[in-house]
């Protein structure tokens, strides 16, 4: 039998008879073929794509020796020091399962285009190994697994941003969700950007800089660079999300309304107040030369940023950002890995020989 485009449509996009041209391509509502990578139409997925497995690590590469034996030293750490890195834990060890849920249940279905799709595949590996990192630090410290897989239930300040999110990520899971009408789109519009602007792109970022700040200090390494990986990885991510809402709103610039736009700048305002919270909640006092109030900063400097990203205005006036050192963490390479911690070259050695 032929394949036709009936073959197609059950589970995927309806597909138009005949080959496909790059320029019949859509993000969302589109009609070719979705199983024909190409012709390549959006050039930057797939380009993002090919960086992101370039980046490509896994977690058991990092030694945690010294971050064991430092957990486990009565002196160590301060008490402090020890919140931050309990409560940190307790966020992100369900928050990048989340993240691996609204791809693969939620955000791939809606998606025509099969270079965005490539791309989300890997985004949904990568967040897998993100949840490995973050159970490897559990596991290799010890920690009670139940207190910290359980922590988005019952520290307020972890449960708060969560139940912001899912009612997002639920929106595009329910099976008789599909876009195709104004209001279905701008659905996943904005499910897309709480994704990648607030959840990737902002609801990251105190636990980012938390970690990170002890490895500067020389403070459990072998977890401030497996941050450093996944804070590499995430702002791919977030930076793959921003080119695909900004491509949506090229090719349906009918729901980019006031009404919808004030919808956006209203949920940017109440994500900032809660990763502030969970600023406050994780720093009751000033530990490692940060504190909450510094975080009231950057938080508004970096929605700032993302709103700029998708052509909103400014959320707040003139915010610096307060820890430029962040910015650096991102352009590192693995080769002048800031923790210098042993790493596989995955780029170099990774061919394979057959004779
Ligand atoms: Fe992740
Ligand atoms: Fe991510």
């Amino acid at each position: 039998m032929l394949l036709d485009e009936h073959t197609f449509s059950a589970t995927t996009a309806p597909s138009s008879p005949g080959r496909v041209r790059a320029a019949d391509k859509r993000i969302i509502n589109g009609r070719t073929d979705v199983n024909q990578l190409v012709p390549f139409k959006y050039k930057w997925a797939w380009e993002k794509y090919l960086a992101t497995c370039s980046n490509h690590w896994m977690p058991q590469e990092v030694n945690m020796a010294r971050d064991i034996a430092l957990w486990k030293s009565p002196s160590g750490l301060s008490e402090d020091e020890r919140r931050i890195i309990k409560r940190n834990l307790g966020f992100f060890v369900t928050a990048d399962s989340l993240a691996a849920n609204n791809i693969v249940l939620g955000t791939y279905r809606h998606i025509t285009a099969p270079e965005c799709r490539q791309f989300l595949l890997r985004q949904a590996f990568e967040e897998a190994i993100h949840t490995h990192a973050y159970q490897y630090i559990v596991e290799s410290l010890g920690l009670d697994e139940s207190e910290i897989f359980n922590a988005y239930h019952e520290v307020p300040s972890i449960r708060d941003k969560d139940a912001f999110l899912i009612p997002f990520i639920d929106a595009i899971m329910d099976p008789n969700f599909h876009t195709g009408t104004p209001e279905a789109d701008q659905k996943l519009l904005k499910s897309l950007i709480v994704f990648a602007c607030l959840m990737e792109g902002l609801f990251f970022y105190v636990g980012f800089t938390q970690i990170l700040a002890l490895g500067r200090q020389n403070k459990m390494t072998g977890a401030a660079e497996q941050y450093q990986y996944i804070l590499r990885d995430e702002s791919m991510h977030c930076n793959f999300g921003i080119d695909l809402i900004n491509q949506i709103k090229m090719e349906e610039p009918h729901l980019w309304t006031p009404a919808f736009k004030a919808e956006i700048r209203s949920l940017f305002q109440q994500a900032v107040d809660l990763e502030y919270r969970y600023a406050e909640d994780t720093m009751p006092r000033g530990v490692l030369g940060l504190n909450a109030s510094m975080f009231k900063t950057y938080l508004r400097y970096i929605a700032n940023r993302r709103a700029a990203q998708i052509g909103l205005e400014p959320l707040f006036a003139g915010e610096e950002n307060p820890f430029p050192w962040m910015s650096e963490m991102l352009d590192l390479k693995k080769e002048r890995n800031f923790f210098e911690t042993r790493v596989i070259e995955y780029q170099s050695g990774g061919s394979l020989s057959w004779d």
